[in-house]
């Protein structure tokens, strides 16, 4: 008999009481990038995606003092880290999703891509990728729920109980 392979998904569910928590965590999930690696932000306007994008891009290219503009308006911006080159996405203004590949989303694919507003992919969404959900706790709190790469998530848990 074949053998079923039983899918777990983790989850990682965090408190970040401030900015600072959220930007520790962008610094802890930045050496795990590498190439064909998707990061997916969701969360309403305002909970947090585009700030821990700046802080991952940031440790990502080591330098504290990147300019990180939220790509709402050139809907994406491309960042040569010395390990892998990254993709910032924001795709709230996207004609749908047949106009993604006017933005190189094929060939950014291969490199990694941080996905502001991941619904609008559709059926591109890919499927390994590690899903971050922020949501609203209070006035800089946020709780996130991180979901996906399984295995590769056990740095984010030393993150946990060292906060
Ligand atoms: N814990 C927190 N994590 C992330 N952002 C926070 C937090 N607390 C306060 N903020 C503030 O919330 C705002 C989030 O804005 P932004 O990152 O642009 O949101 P989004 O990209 O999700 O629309 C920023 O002004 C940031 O300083
Ligand atoms: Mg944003």
């Amino acid at each position: 008999m074949r053998r079923m392979r039983v899918w777990t998904e983790t989850r990682v569910v965090l408190a970040l009481p401030t900015l600072a928590a959220t930007e520790r965590l962008a610094a802890a999930l930045a050496p795990l990038i590498g190439p064909g690696d998707a990061i997916l932000l969701e969360g309403v306007l305002g909970a947090g995606k585009t700030a821990f994008a700046r802080a991952l891009l940031r440790t990502a290219c080591a330098d504290a003092a990147l300019e990180v503009p939220s790509p709402s308006f050139t809907l994406v911006q491309t960042y040569a880290a010395p390990g892998v080159t990254l993709h910032h996405y924001d795709l709230w203004r996207l004609d749908g999703p047949s106009a993604l590949a006017e933005l190189g989303w094929e060939e950014a694919r291969r490199d990694a891509v941080l996905v502001e507003w991941p619904d609008r992919l559709g059926m591109l969404r890919p499927a390994d990728a590690l899903t971050v959900h922020f949501a609203l706790a209070g006035e800089t709190g946020r709780l996130v729920v991180l979901s996906g790469w399984e295995t590769r998530l056990r740095g984010v848990k030393e993150f946990e109980r060292n906060q």
